[in-house]
């Protein structure tokens, strides 16, 4: 980090800044004011990027394969030390993180591999384990007549239902919770946080690995070492890669997804009612909460020099897949900054578009659904206590961090 990163911005056109605070609490007014003036935004700062904030641009850009590579997804680069070490590993291995981390022809196999493990058919299975789960949750502190919507339900669901997936003990869920945090949110800004968590990942799947291949199970860490790539088994580096990826993937998306949702709920007690009064709409609201409040971004590297609108890429230039700006884009969502629980045409892509879409995007709307039906069911009338202490999160993944609400008891 540089002290420029740490300035206020004077034009965001041209030196915007993703973790600015005001902006992680609500991007909204910076993306419409730009979508109007300069819709494909640059800055130097943290490390130098394009931000897009229009949904054409996106749609075109995620087409824009090899020439914007997937090779370094992160928002926000690692540091020097970091990414010395990322390098010699790339060279030796390949991609860190396949799919996420590849591009085509080699990203589509690793893409094969994993798609079977997140059918509607195959979450559904994990519907019963979530529900019972969120009904401890709640059991904890229901009598309390107050919680923190975050950080004690919407933040416990996803560690613990991939773990369950993995064949992992879901008790450890608080542990797979800060080493993600330590990689995604925190260690954006803190590198020493970030090498530390992605060691502590690699190490605790490395072991696992050389455990499931002396004593193999039905869970997916099992399938995955079974698995082959053009008749050649998967290296283990390759499966603690696609664990890593899984693990992270899947708990601060779906934490941040749920989490904007009961915070929107607490603060709008119109929608809070009509979605109590009218419990049908539960699958366009998520769908809307989805749209609205969409956590994820990721980056592209510039392999070959590409010309989108008036801004001109580069070799080395990294571009911000800025699919949350994309939904609010008035071209193809009437009255994109408002809330419509029953919004029919919602095209939205939070989950991305193209050939990286979520894998996981099934999971993600189970655990969504079970876990707004549950506290809905439980706890119909709640509110924030304290709107000062809501806290937020961003850069790669946005969402609250803290929640308080209470409730009748
Ligand atoms: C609300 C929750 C979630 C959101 C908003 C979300 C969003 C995204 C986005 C935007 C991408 C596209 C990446 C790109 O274009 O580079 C992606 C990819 C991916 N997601 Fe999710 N995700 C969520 C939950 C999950 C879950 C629960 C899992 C599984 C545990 C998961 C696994 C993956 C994987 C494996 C990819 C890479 C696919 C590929 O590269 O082919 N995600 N996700």
């Amino acid at each position: 980090m540089s002290d420029d990163d740490q300035c206020p911005v004077k034009d965001w056109a041209t030196d915007y800044d993703i973790m600015d605070p005001d902006y992680v609490c609500d991007p909204v007014p910076v993306w419409k004011e730009l979508r109007e003036s300069c819709p494909i935004a640059h800055t130097t700062r943290w490390g130098g990027s394009w931000l897009p904030t229009k949904y054409a641009d996106l749609q075109a850009m995620v087409r824009m394969v090899p020439e914007l590579s997937s090779r370094s997804p992160a928002v926000i680069p690692p540091a020097p030390e970091l990414r010395a070490e990322l390098v010699a590993e790339l060279k030796e291995y390949g991609s860190e993180n396949p799919p996420i981390t590849a591009d085509p022809p080699e990203q589509i196999a690793y893409r094969r591999l994993i798609l079977p493990f997140f059918t509607p058919k195959a979450v559904e299975v994990h519907r019963e384990f979530t529900a019972r789960l969120c009904h401890e949750l709640i059991d904890r502190f229901i009598d309390a007549g107050s919680c923190d919507a975050a950080a004690d339900y919407a933040q416990q669901i996803p560690p613990r239902v991939i773990a369950q997936m993995l064949g992992i003990d879901p008790g450890r869920g608080d542990e797979f919770t800060e080493w993600t945090r330590g990689v995604l949110e925190l260690g954006q800004t803190r590198p020493e946080l970030r090498r530390k968590y992605r060691l502590v990942i690699r190490d605790f799947f490395a072991a696992l690995v050389t455990e499931r291949r002396s004593s193999p199970g039905e869970d997916m860490v099992s399938k995955l070492i079974k698995s082959e790539i053009d008749g050649e088994p998967l290296s283990d580096h390759t499966v603690i890669g696609m664990c890593n990826l899984l693990l992270v993937a899947g708990i601060d998306t779906t934490w941040s997804s749920i989490g904007a949702a009961l915070w929107h709920f607490a603060g709008h007690p119109d929608d809070r009612r009509r979605l109590a009064r009218e419990p049908e709409l539960f699958g366009t609201a998520i769908e809307e909460m989805l749209r609205f409040y969409s956590p994820v971004t990721m980056a592209r590297k510039v392999t070959a020099p590409v010309t989108v609108g008036d801004a001109d890429f580069v070799p080395g230039d990294k571009v911000l897949l800025n699919f949350p700006a994309a939904n609010h884009d008035p071209e193809v969502f009437e009255n994109p900054d408002e809330v419509v629980l029953d919004r029919q045409r919602n095209r939205h892509i939070a989950f991305g578009v193209g050939i990286h879409r979520c894998a996981g995007s099934n999971l993600a709307r189970m655990e969504m659904d079970v876990a707004l039906r549950i506290w809905f069911d439980r706890l119909p009338e709640f509110k924030l206590s304290a709107p000062a202490k809501v806290t937020w999160a961003g850069g790669q993944v946005r969402g609250p961090r803290s929640v308080p609400v209470v409730f009748p008891v």
